[in-house]
Protein backbone atom coordinates (compact mmCIF):
# COMPACT_ATOMS: atom_id res chain seq x y z
CA UNK A 1 0.00 0.00 0.00
CA UNK A 2 1.47 3.60 -1.17
CA UNK A 3 2.05 6.39 1.57
CA UNK A 4 -1.06 8.37 0.32
CA UNK A 5 -3.20 5.42 0.56
CA UNK A 6 -2.25 4.33 4.20
CA UNK A 7 -2.82 8.11 5.26
CA UNK A 8 -5.91 8.82 3.38
CA UNK A 9 -7.58 4.95 5.00
CA UNK A 10 -6.29 6.49 8.34
CA UNK A 11 -9.04 9.36 8.03
CA UNK A 12 -12.09 6.42 8.21
CA UNK A 13 -15.36 7.75 7.68
CA UNK A 14 -13.93 11.11 6.79
CA UNK A 15 -12.34 9.19 3.19
CA UNK A 16 -14.93 9.92 1.50
CA UNK A 17 -16.12 13.34 2.06
CA UNK A 18 -11.97 14.28 1.91
CA UNK A 19 -11.41 12.84 -1.67
CA UNK A 20 -14.81 14.50 -2.84
CA UNK A 21 -13.18 18.17 -1.29
CA UNK A 22 -9.82 17.48 -2.74
CA UNK A 23 -10.87 16.83 -6.13
CA UNK A 24 -13.63 19.32 -6.13
CA UNK A 25 -10.85 22.21 -6.09
CA UNK A 26 -9.60 20.15 -9.55
CA UNK A 27 -13.30 19.01 -11.38
CA UNK A 28 -17.37 19.37 -10.96
CA UNK A 29 -17.38 15.70 -11.42
CA UNK A 30 -21.50 16.44 -10.82
CA UNK A 31 -21.25 18.79 -13.90
CA UNK A 32 -18.99 16.59 -15.80
CA UNK A 33 -21.72 13.89 -15.22
CA UNK A 34 -24.56 16.57 -16.26
CA UNK A 35 -22.93 17.23 -19.44
CA UNK A 36 -22.45 13.16 -20.08
CA UNK A 37 -25.99 12.49 -19.42
CA UNK A 38 -26.99 15.80 -21.85
CA UNK A 39 -24.65 13.49 -24.74
CA UNK A 40 -25.95 10.27 -24.43
CA UNK A 41 -28.24 7.84 -22.03
CA UNK A 42 -26.80 4.69 -22.07
CA UNK A 43 -27.61 1.14 -21.15
CA UNK A 44 -23.83 -0.54 -20.48
CA UNK A 45 -20.92 1.95 -19.74
CA UNK A 46 -17.22 1.24 -19.43
CA UNK A 47 -15.39 3.18 -17.35
CA UNK A 48 -11.60 2.26 -17.88
CA UNK A 49 -9.28 3.97 -15.20
CA UNK A 50 -11.84 3.72 -12.77
CA UNK A 51 -10.05 4.99 -9.84
CA UNK A 52 -11.88 4.85 -6.21
CA UNK A 53 -15.48 5.11 -8.54
CA UNK A 54 -16.01 8.71 -7.81
CA UNK A 55 -17.90 9.38 -11.68
CA UNK A 56 -19.16 5.72 -11.42
CA UNK A 57 -21.48 6.68 -8.40
CA UNK A 58 -22.65 9.69 -10.38
CA UNK A 59 -23.67 8.04 -13.52
CA UNK A 60 -25.03 4.67 -11.28
CA UNK A 61 -27.11 7.20 -9.25
CA UNK A 62 -28.33 9.02 -12.02
CA UNK A 63 -29.22 5.93 -14.58
CA UNK A 64 -31.32 3.63 -12.33
CA UNK A 65 -31.46 1.45 -16.03
CA UNK A 66 -27.85 1.35 -16.48
CA UNK A 67 -24.97 -1.42 -16.19
CA UNK A 68 -21.73 -0.01 -15.33
CA UNK A 69 -18.05 -2.19 -15.18
CA UNK A 70 -15.37 0.13 -14.16
CA UNK A 71 -11.45 -1.02 -14.53
CA UNK A 72 -8.28 0.02 -13.13
CA UNK A 73 -4.53 -1.20 -12.58
CA UNK A 74 -4.66 -0.15 -9.24
CA UNK A 75 -5.38 -2.58 -6.04
CA UNK A 76 -9.30 -2.41 -4.99
CA UNK A 77 -10.93 0.19 -7.80
CA UNK A 78 -14.47 1.39 -6.97
CA UNK A 79 -13.44 1.30 -3.63
CA UNK A 80 -14.77 4.39 -2.50
CA UNK A 81 -17.94 3.70 -4.51
CA UNK A 82 -21.37 4.63 -2.52
CA UNK A 83 -24.01 3.47 -4.56
CA UNK A 84 -25.95 0.00 -6.00
CA UNK A 85 -23.07 -2.78 -6.23
CA UNK A 86 -25.71 -4.89 -8.11
CA UNK A 87 -25.49 -2.68 -10.81
CA UNK A 88 -21.63 -1.60 -10.93
CA UNK A 89 -18.51 -3.66 -11.55
CA UNK A 90 -15.12 -2.95 -10.26
CA UNK A 91 -12.12 -4.96 -11.75
CA UNK A 92 -8.28 -4.70 -11.19
CA UNK A 93 -7.95 -5.70 -15.06
CA UNK A 94 -5.96 -3.81 -18.17
CA UNK A 95 -8.32 -3.38 -20.65
CA UNK A 96 -6.45 -5.79 -23.42
CA UNK A 97 -7.13 -8.17 -20.99
CA UNK A 98 -11.10 -7.18 -20.55
CA UNK A 99 -11.39 -6.87 -24.34
CA UNK A 100 -9.92 -10.47 -24.50
CA UNK A 101 -12.54 -11.72 -22.97
CA UNK A 102 -15.05 -10.58 -25.10
CA UNK A 103 -17.85 -8.47 -23.21
CA UNK A 104 -20.88 -7.00 -24.13
CA UNK A 105 -20.28 -4.32 -26.14
CA UNK A 106 -20.71 -0.60 -24.16
CA UNK A 107 -22.30 2.51 -25.27
CA UNK A 108 -20.68 4.25 -23.51
CA UNK A 109 -16.68 3.99 -22.65
CA UNK A 110 -15.41 6.54 -20.41
CA UNK A 111 -11.60 8.09 -20.04
CA UNK A 112 -11.61 10.60 -17.35
CA UNK A 113 -8.05 11.76 -16.03
CA UNK A 114 -6.01 8.37 -16.83
CA UNK A 115 -4.15 9.39 -20.55
CA UNK A 116 -1.69 11.65 -18.47
CA UNK A 117 -1.01 8.73 -16.69
CA UNK A 118 -0.28 6.21 -19.67
CA UNK A 119 3.20 6.09 -20.85
CA UNK A 120 2.66 8.18 -24.74
CA UNK A 121 4.04 4.55 -26.31
CA UNK A 122 0.81 3.12 -24.99
CA UNK A 123 -1.88 5.34 -25.41
CA UNK A 124 -2.62 4.28 -28.96
CA UNK A 125 -3.25 0.88 -27.45
CA UNK A 126 -5.96 1.70 -24.38
CA UNK A 127 -7.65 3.68 -26.79
CA UNK A 128 -7.79 0.69 -29.23
CA UNK A 129 -9.38 -1.43 -26.39
CA UNK A 130 -12.18 1.77 -25.81
CA UNK A 131 -13.13 1.47 -29.42
CA UNK A 132 -12.78 -2.25 -29.62
CA UNK A 133 -15.48 -2.52 -26.38
CA UNK A 134 -17.92 0.67 -28.16
CA UNK A 135 -21.16 -0.58 -29.53
CA UNK A 136 -21.96 0.74 -32.78
CA UNK A 137 -23.44 4.07 -32.33
CA UNK A 138 -22.07 4.54 -29.10
CA UNK A 139 -19.69 7.57 -27.46
CA UNK A 140 -16.37 7.38 -26.22
CA UNK A 141 -15.43 10.28 -23.79
CA UNK A 142 -11.91 11.47 -23.15
CA UNK A 143 -11.56 13.54 -20.30
CA UNK A 144 -8.09 15.52 -19.64
CA UNK A 145 -7.13 18.06 -17.79
CA UNK A 146 -4.81 19.89 -20.25
CA UNK A 147 -1.29 21.66 -19.80
CA UNK A 148 -1.57 25.36 -19.44
CA UNK A 149 1.06 27.99 -18.13
CA UNK A 150 -1.57 28.70 -15.02
CA UNK A 151 -1.49 28.11 -11.32
CA UNK A 152 -4.09 25.55 -11.81
CA UNK A 153 -2.02 23.11 -13.79
CA UNK A 154 1.68 24.01 -11.31
CA UNK A 155 -1.37 22.32 -8.54
CA UNK A 156 -2.45 19.39 -10.66
CA UNK A 157 0.90 18.57 -11.48
CA UNK A 158 2.36 18.97 -7.94
CA UNK A 159 -0.62 16.96 -7.04
CA UNK A 160 -0.06 13.67 -9.38
CA UNK A 161 3.69 14.00 -9.06
CA UNK A 162 3.96 14.38 -5.45
CA UNK A 163 1.14 13.32 -3.64
CA UNK A 164 -0.01 10.78 -6.23
CA UNK A 165 3.16 9.83 -7.19
CA UNK A 166 3.08 9.28 -10.53
CA UNK A 167 6.78 10.35 -11.52
CA UNK A 168 5.92 9.91 -15.37
CA UNK A 169 2.82 11.96 -14.94
CA UNK A 170 2.81 13.45 -18.79
CA UNK A 171 -0.09 16.16 -19.52
CA UNK A 172 -0.72 17.23 -23.38
CA UNK A 173 -1.99 20.30 -24.08
CA UNK A 174 -5.22 21.17 -26.58
CA UNK A 175 -3.66 20.21 -29.82
CA UNK A 176 -1.40 17.51 -28.38
CA UNK A 177 -4.79 15.88 -27.19
CA UNK A 178 -6.45 15.91 -30.29
CA UNK A 179 -3.53 14.59 -31.85
CA UNK A 180 -3.17 11.42 -29.48
CA UNK A 181 -6.82 11.00 -30.33
CA UNK A 182 -7.26 11.45 -34.01
CA UNK A 183 -3.99 9.48 -34.61
CA UNK A 184 -5.80 6.65 -32.64
CA UNK A 185 -8.76 6.46 -33.51
CA UNK A 186 -8.76 7.79 -37.15
CA UNK A 187 -12.64 6.60 -37.64
CA UNK A 188 -14.38 8.49 -35.02
CA UNK A 189 -15.03 11.93 -35.21
CA UNK A 190 -15.46 14.91 -32.20
CA UNK A 191 -19.30 15.49 -32.02
CA UNK A 192 -18.52 17.68 -28.24
CA UNK A 193 -15.69 19.13 -27.02
CA UNK A 194 -16.16 21.16 -23.86
CA UNK A 195 -14.89 22.55 -20.65
CA UNK A 196 -15.64 21.15 -17.39
CA UNK A 197 -15.73 23.94 -14.31
CA UNK A 198 -14.23 24.88 -12.02
CA UNK A 199 -10.94 25.20 -14.60
CA UNK A 200 -10.25 25.60 -17.83
CA UNK A 201 -7.95 22.80 -17.78
CA UNK A 202 -10.67 20.56 -17.70
CA UNK A 203 -10.87 19.52 -21.59
CA UNK A 204 -13.35 16.87 -22.54
CA UNK A 205 -13.49 15.30 -25.65
CA UNK A 206 -16.95 13.06 -26.94
CA UNK A 207 -16.02 10.84 -30.02
CA UNK A 208 -18.20 8.68 -32.66
CA UNK A 209 -17.62 6.86 -34.92
CA UNK A 210 -17.85 8.69 -38.46
CA UNK A 211 -20.24 6.36 -39.82
CA UNK A 212 -22.71 6.46 -37.17
C1 LIG B 1 -6.93 10.52 -11.69
S1 LIG B 1 -7.49 8.86 -11.56
C2 LIG B 1 -9.09 9.02 -12.33
C3 LIG B 1 -10.07 8.05 -11.78
C4 LIG B 1 -11.49 8.21 -12.33
N1 LIG B 1 -11.53 8.10 -13.77
C5 LIG B 1 -12.08 9.52 -11.90
O1 LIG B 1 -12.13 10.47 -12.70
O2 LIG B 1 -12.48 9.63 -10.73
C6 LIG B 1 -6.55 8.02 -12.81
C7 LIG B 1 -6.70 6.50 -12.76
O3 LIG B 1 -6.14 5.92 -13.94
C8 LIG B 1 -5.63 4.68 -13.57
N2 LIG B 1 -4.74 4.18 -14.65
C9 LIG B 1 -3.49 4.58 -14.96
N3 LIG B 1 -3.03 3.87 -16.01
C10 LIG B 1 -4.03 3.02 -16.39
C11 LIG B 1 -4.16 2.02 -17.42
N4 LIG B 1 -3.19 1.77 -18.28
N5 LIG B 1 -5.31 1.35 -17.49
C12 LIG B 1 -6.32 1.59 -16.62
N6 LIG B 1 -6.25 2.53 -15.63
C13 LIG B 1 -5.11 3.21 -15.52
C14 LIG B 1 -4.95 4.95 -12.25
O4 LIG B 1 -4.72 3.76 -11.52
C15 LIG B 1 -5.96 5.87 -11.59
O5 LIG B 1 -6.86 5.16 -10.79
Amino acid sequence: MGFTTAVRRRLGKYEVPAAELYRSVFIDLDDMATTLLSLSRPKRILEIGCGDGAVAERLVGALPDAEYVGIDVMAEPGRLFRGDRARAEFRSVYSHDLRAEGPALFDLVLVVDVLHHVPPAHRDALLHDAEAMLAPGGTLIVKEWERRQDLAHLMAYTSDRYVSGDKNVDFADREQLHAIVSRALPDFSVVCETRVPPKRNNILLALRRADG
